[in-house]
C-alpha cells in the first residue's frame, strides 16, 4: 500500500514566502517518495538473497522517513485557512494555562526551545494521562518522540524551513513568522481530537 502524499489548502503567509514554501513541499513529498521506496525494497528483499542488515538498516530508516512525511503534515496544516490566535478561553487555552502559565507562556517557551542547536522539530504534545501539554524537542524527525503523546504542534527546526527567507542566525524571525500566521482553531481541534472532546459524528443510521 502507498502512502498518498497531501496537498495543502495554504493561502500567501506572512514573512515565510510562496517561494520557500514551494521547495519546502517539494522536500515533503522527497519523503513520501522514499517511505514507498523503502517499503516496496522490504518487499522485495523478503525473497533475495541478502545479508540481514541490509533489511536492519532500511528499517531503521524507516522511521526517519516516515516522521519526515508525517511531522511535515502537521506543519502545513496548521497553515491552512486563516491565521488565529490560540483562544485563551478553549479547553486547549486552559490546558496551556495549566502547563505554562498562559498561551502567551506557552509561545515564550517554544521560542526558548527554538534557540536548541541542531536539526529537528519542536513539538507540542497533549499527553491525555497526565493531561498536560510538553514542548519537546525532536532531533532530525524521530528521535525523541514521545511515545503515546499526541501532536498538537509542530515547527520544523530543520534550516531547510527557512533558509530561502532568513540566514541561520535570523532563525528567531522564522518562528515569530510560523506563530503569526499560525491558525490556532486547527490546534484546538487536534487537542480536541486527543483529548477525547472531538465533535462527534453524526452515526449513519442503518437500515
Ligand atoms: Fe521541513
Amino acid at each position: 500500500m502507498a502512502y498518498t502524499a497531501k496537498t495543502f489548502a495554504l493561502n500567501p503567509m506572512n514573512g515565510i514566502s510562496a517561494r520557500q514554501v514551494e521547495v519546502h513541499i517539494k522536500l515533503y513529498e522527497g519523503y513520501v517518495k522514499h517511505v514507498n521506496l523503502i517499503r516496496d525494497t522490504l518487499e522485495k528483499l523478503k525473497t533475495a538473497d541478502t545479508p540481514a542488515y541490509v533489511r536492519d538498516e532500511l528499517r531503521r530508516r524507516y522511521a526517519f522517513e516516515w516522521n519526515g512525511a508525517r511531522l511535515h503534515e502537521y506543519y502545513f496544516e496548521q497553515f491552512e485557512g486563516a491565521p488565529a490566535p490560540i483562544d485563551p478561553e478553549s479547553t486547549l487555552g486552559a490546558t496551556l494555562a495549566r502547563s505554562f502559565g498562559s498561551t502567551d507562556a506557552f509561545k515564550a517557551h517554544v521560542l526558548e526551545v527554538a534557540a536548541t542547536r541542531g536539526i529537528g522539530w519542536i513539538i507540542a504534545t497533549f499527553d491525555p494521562r497526565e493531561e498536560h501539554v510538553q514542548v519537546s524537542w525532536v532531533s532530525d524527525h524521530e528521535i525523541g518522540q514521545l511515545a503515546g503523546a499526541h501532536i498538537i504542534f509542530a515547527l520544523d527546526m530543520w534550516e531547510h524551513a527557512f533558509m530561502v527567507d532568513y540566514v541561520p542566525a535570523d532563525k528567531m524571525r522564522y518562528v515569530e513568522a510560523v506563530f503569526a500566521n499560525l491558525n490556532g482553531t486547527i490546534l484546538s481541534q487536534r487537542f480536541s481530537a486527543a483529548n477525547g472532546n472531538a465533535p462527534s459524528v453524526a452515526p449513519t443510521s442503518i437500515m
